[in-house]
Parts: C-alpha cells; sequence; structure tokens
C-alpha cells in the first residue's frame, strides 16, 4: 500500500510536470502562413523592410495590397489572398528577382532590395501604376 506521504509526492510531482508542459512554448511555428516567394523563415525584420520598401516603392498603404480580416474588425488579413494587387505583387516579385538574377548577376537574396540593382521603386517610383505620369 502506498503511504500518504508518496502519493502527495507523486501528486505533486505529477502538477509540476502538467505546469511545465502546459508553460512550455510548443514547437515554434513558423510566424507567417503563407508565403509563396519570399523565403518561409524571413526574419521578422526583413519582412519589415520588404512590405514597407513596396508600400513606399508604390506610394501605398499596406491595405493597397491586404484584405481586411473576415472578423468584422479595422485588422488586415495578411495571410490572405483575397485582394487582386497582392497576386499582381507576387509576380511582380517573381519578375523582380529574375531580372536581378539573370541580367544582373544578383545573388538569391530576393528579399534584400538594398542589393538589388532593379527593385519595385526602379519603375513604380511612388505610383502603383508606373505608367500614369
Ligand atoms: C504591393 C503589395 C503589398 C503591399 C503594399 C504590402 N504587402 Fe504585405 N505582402 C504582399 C505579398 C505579395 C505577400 C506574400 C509574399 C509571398 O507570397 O512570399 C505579403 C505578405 C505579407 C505578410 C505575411 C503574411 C503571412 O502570414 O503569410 C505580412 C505580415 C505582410 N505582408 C505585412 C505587410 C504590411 C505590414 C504592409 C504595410 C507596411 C504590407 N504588407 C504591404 C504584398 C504587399
Ligand atoms: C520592370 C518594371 C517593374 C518592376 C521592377 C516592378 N513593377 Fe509592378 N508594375 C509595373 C507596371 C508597368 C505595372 C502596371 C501594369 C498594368 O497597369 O497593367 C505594374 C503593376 C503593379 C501592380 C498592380 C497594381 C494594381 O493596381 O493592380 C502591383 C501590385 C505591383 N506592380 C507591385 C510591384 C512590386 C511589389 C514590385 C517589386 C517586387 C514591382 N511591382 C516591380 C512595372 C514594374
Amino acid at each position: 500500500m502506498l503511504k500518504k506521504r508518496t502519493l502527495a509526492v507523486i501528486a505533486s510531482i505529477s502538477t509540476i510536470i502538467f505546469v511545465t508542459s502546459a508553460t512550455m512554448p510548443a514547437e515554434k511555428e513558423p510566424e507567417y502562413k503563407n508565403l509563396k516567394v519570399l523565403p518561409k523563415k524571413i526574419s521578422h525584420e526583413d519582412m519589415d523592410k520588404v512590405m514597407r520598401h513596396y508600400s513606399k516603392s508604390l506610394g501605398v498603404k499596406c491595405n493597397f495590397c491586404h484584405a481586411k480580416s473576415a472578423d468584422g474588425s479595422n485588422k488586415l488579413d495578411f495571410a490572405s489572398d483575397e485582394k487582386p494587387e497582392k497576386l499582381s505583387a507576387r509576380e511582380m516579385m517573381k519578375m523582380t528577382n529574375k531580372i536581378n538574377l539573370k541580367y544582373f548577376g544578383g545573388k538569391k537574396e530576393v528579399f534584400n532590395h538594398a542589393a538589388m540593382e532593379v527593385s519595385c521603386n526602379t519603375c513604380h517610383n511612388g505610383k502603383s501604376h508606373p505608367e500614369e505620369h
């Protein structure tokens, strides 16, 4: 027969195990959910730089490409592909990467706009539609 004391020890050990497993971070999930061109493990800092470069180059805010959340709040659902502008932007990203890789001997650092010869801004120069001068 187990003594009361032993039972108490078992109980407290299982409490400790339970508490630690509940507070320990689970397998780190990738921060971004829907990346098809950018590297999946892009850092938060690089993502910020890339997105600010897009906005500035096109003279727009984030909501030009990113749809509103379905929950009715004013938040944007960055992972959503609902806006056609986001899909166009992806094609533009591939095109810009290809121009740099193929014609400028660029490196595969496709998100480092500072190291790119041709960036979104080369054509857009602050406009969403470069041909509208
Ligand atoms: C010109 C279009 C455009 C603008 C403007 C833009 N984005 Fe994006 N954003 C994209 C595209 C395209 C992707 C997906 C990239 C990919 O597939 O690799 C993306 C992806 C993201 C993601 C990752 C979402 C996920 O979980 O997959 C975040 C976060 C994000 N953008 C934030 C922003 C913020 C914040 C701004 C404003 C400062 C912004 N974006 C402005 C086009 C844009
Ligand atoms: C070689 C020149 C060039 C480069 C580089 C370029 N673009 Fe474009 N982009 C254009 C032109 C021209 C249009 C207009 C096409 C049209 O109106 O049919 C356009 C249109 C777009 C549109 C569609 C706007 C809308 O209202 O639907 C988005 C979004 C866009 N570009 C994002 C980008 C992003 C992001 C980059 C950098 C990754 C980029 N572009 C790089 C030339 C370029």
